[in-house]
């Protein structure tokens, strides 16, 4: 994976947002694989400043964003469609039939995983993912002990990655057990990977996922499987 080592978040939210406006300008029908959780909401933020000044249009780009929680609804405040919502898709033009989130809501998990595969593949397959990382390796919500190859599923949420993301939820409120995440190979099948890190507490997953064995134990160590995967990250993970 080639590394990029900026000062600090905002220094990656700048890079980010720069590489992918720099794909859309070039290809405005691109399909973009996208990401929801904290470290994106800088880069979210770049590009609607983008849009508002005018140097960039997603008319024409279609989005699939990686994962959902199983029976959250679209409008429940901490869903990824919610949040996706707030941060980006209310303040673009990205067209709502374009802008694709899996529904948490579906009875048939199974049904809604196999029609998302079928969409992304129906779009002609993603151009560019944009990928968090978890603290403990995980890339979309594929936990520790994913298979490699695995497609669009429903699956069990980690301990570790339910109290990470519990601020979005009340007091009180449980995070939701399980997630529709795209698989891991469905995530490799991208033409194009940026994985993005910020923080001294994704320290270690970005060093398990860079030097470790390329093993389930850490999914985002697949990523050195692929051959146009970068990562983009601060001092506070690596040193330059
Ligand atoms: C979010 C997702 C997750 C996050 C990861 C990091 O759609 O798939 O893999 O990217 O949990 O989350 P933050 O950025 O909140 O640390």
């Amino acid at each position: 994976i080639a590394t990029e080592i900026v000062a600090d978040a905002a220094a990656v939210a700048e890079r980010v947002s720069d590489i992918i406006l720099a794909r859309v300008r070039a290809q405005p029908r691109l399909t973009l694989g996208l990401a929801t959780g904290r470290t994106m909401v800088p880069i979210y933020q770049r590009l609607v400043a983008a849009y508002r000044a005018g140097t960039v249009s997603f008319r024409g780009c279609t989005t699939f964003n990686l994962d959902e929680y199983c029976g959250l609804a679209a409008h429940d405040p901490a869903s990824f469609h919610t949040y996706m919502r707030a941060s980006f898709f209310d303040h673009v033009d990205l067209r709502a039939d374009h802008a694709h989130v899996p529904d948490g809501m579906a009875a048939d998990a199974d049904g809604e995983s196999l029609r998302y595969e079928r969409l992304i593949a129906a779009a002609g397959g993603i151009d560019l993912q944009v990928l968090g990382i978890g603290i403990n390796g995980h890339i979309g919500f594929n936990e520790p002990g994913s298979p490699l190859r695995s497609r669009t599923c429903r699956v069990t949420l980690a301990p570790e990655t339910r109290a990470a993301n519990s601020f979005s939820f009340g007091e009180g409120r449980a995070v939701p057990s399980h997630a529709i995440t795209m698989g891991i190979a469905t995530i490799l099948d991208a033409r194009e990977i940026v994985l993005v890190a910020t923080g001294r507490d994704k320290k270690r997953a970005v060093e398990a996922a860079l030097n470790g064995p390329v093993s389930e134990d850490c999914p985002a160590s697949a990523l050195r499987r692929h051959h146009h995967a970068c990562l983009v990250c601060d001092e506070d993970v690596l040193v330059r």
